[in-house]
């Protein structure tokens, strides 16, 4: 393979700074194998609304269409928060993309370097060798899409609204299959997080999730938990996790605690897999930074774009079956930040760097 083809959406806020610097990023390490990326910018979210009076238009949509990856930013911010609720960036951009190209498998990373422990708001000696865990959550079911979704004047005078929580059997057996073969390339563990003391949905998901291990990986030790429970307990020993599989609600939940107790927004990934395979026999994905938009520092060159970068690399690996380069572009970010080289949400004490020179760390060290 020598030419990547692949959209890119970088968004509003610090989205378009921490882009360019993970197509820098890309581009250097793809260099030095031979490859040429191919990919063309397009408007989603706020800065398409302000452009083209739409937060997904047509045309952006068209591109992810013939491409063979999404590379995305973050979307949203201060300026659209006052449009009607279903017209703002992440419900009119960010959701329907999702659903659009059916990106049902969210693989969220929890990884905090053994170094990094102290950005942490767990005490290191909890996690004395940092956190490597992984959530596994479902993009495209659940309340986030049921139907009915409305809110609705009721015969007395009052008002309602309904979100409806639904999930079929099928749906819950593919993510299943995602859980389970990322628990096959690591601890082969998965810990299946559900409401199933309440809602009915969940005990269909608990069911499904042990039937599908049982018949199809054995291997696997499967737990399940409730989310409750889940929360306390990755804030207590976050390590006891390997895999956690969840549905959307609660792994939308679950993840930003994942996130805050692996130190800071700035370091997370997340790779969001569609149900068909592009051009090079890969999965078609979204890949996105977990941090959002981070309206307060946009374009001053704090934001760390770490995450991005990592974003990218999740993109060679799931979308080109780059793996090698995937892990030289991990190995760098790693070294760059493991040799002092912070943003400040990420430095206790030492020395700041700004955006861009972050960059420039990552690629000294490829
Ligand atoms: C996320 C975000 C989105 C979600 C928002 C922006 C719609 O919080 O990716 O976790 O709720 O899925
Ligand atoms: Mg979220």
């Amino acid at each position: 393979m020598d030419t990547l083809k692949f959209a890119v959406l970088p968004g509003d806020g610090i989205g378009p700074e921490v882009m360019a610097v993970a197509l820098n990023v890309l581009r250097r390490a793809a260099e030095a194998e031979g490859i040429t990326l191919e990919h063309s910018e397009a408007d989603a979210g706020g800065i398409a609304i302000d452009r083209h009076g739409a937060a997904l238009p047509d045309e952006t949509l068209r591109l992810c269409g013939e491409s063979e990856a999404i590379l995305f930013g973050s979307i949203g911010g201060p300026k659209w928060e006052n449009l009607p609720p279903k017209d703002q960036p992440e419900r009119a951009a960010l959701l329907p993309l999702r659903k659009h190209f059916s990106l049902f498998a969210n693989i969220r990373p929890g990884l905090l370097y053994p170094e990094l422990v102290n950005a942490s708001p767990l005490k290191a000696e909890r996690i004395p060798d940092g956190i490597d865990i992984v959530c596994i959550r479902e993009l495209t079911g659940g309340l986030y899409f049921g139907q009915p979704k409305e809110t609705r004047e009721l015969p007395d005078g009052d008002i309602e609204a309904v979100d409806t929580m639904v999930y079929r059997k099928s749906e819950i057996e593919r993510i299943a299959a995602v859980a389970v073969s990322t628990a096959r390339a690591r601890g082969k563990r998965v810990c299946s997080v559900d409401k199933a003391n309440v809602l009915e949905n969940s005990v269909l998901w608990r069911r499904t999730v042990t039937e599908y291990v049982a018949a199809n990986a054995p291997e696997i030790e499967l737990s399940h938990m409730y989310v409750d429970n889940a929360a306390m307990q990755l804030a207590r020993d976050p390590n006891q996790f390997d895999v956690i599989l969840t549905e959307n609600m609660f792994g939308d939940i679950l993840s930003d605690e994942m996130a805050v107790i692996c130190g800071s927004l700035g370091m997370l990934s997340s790779a969001s897999l569609g149900t068909v395979n592009n051009r090079h026999g890969h999965r078609f994905g979204l890949y996105e930074p977990a941090g959002g938009t981070a309206p307060d520092i946009a374009g001053k060159n704090l934001a760390n774009p770490c995450a991005q970068v990592l974003s990218a690399a999740m993109m060679l690996r799931f979308s080109f079956g780059l793996d090698a380069l995937a892990d030289r572009i991990e190995s760098a970010v790693r070294r760059a930040v493991t040799s002092g080289v912070r943003t400040a949400d990420i430095s206790f004490g030492g020395k700041n760097v700004g955006t861009a020179e972050m960059g420039e760390a990552i690629i000294r060290n490829l």
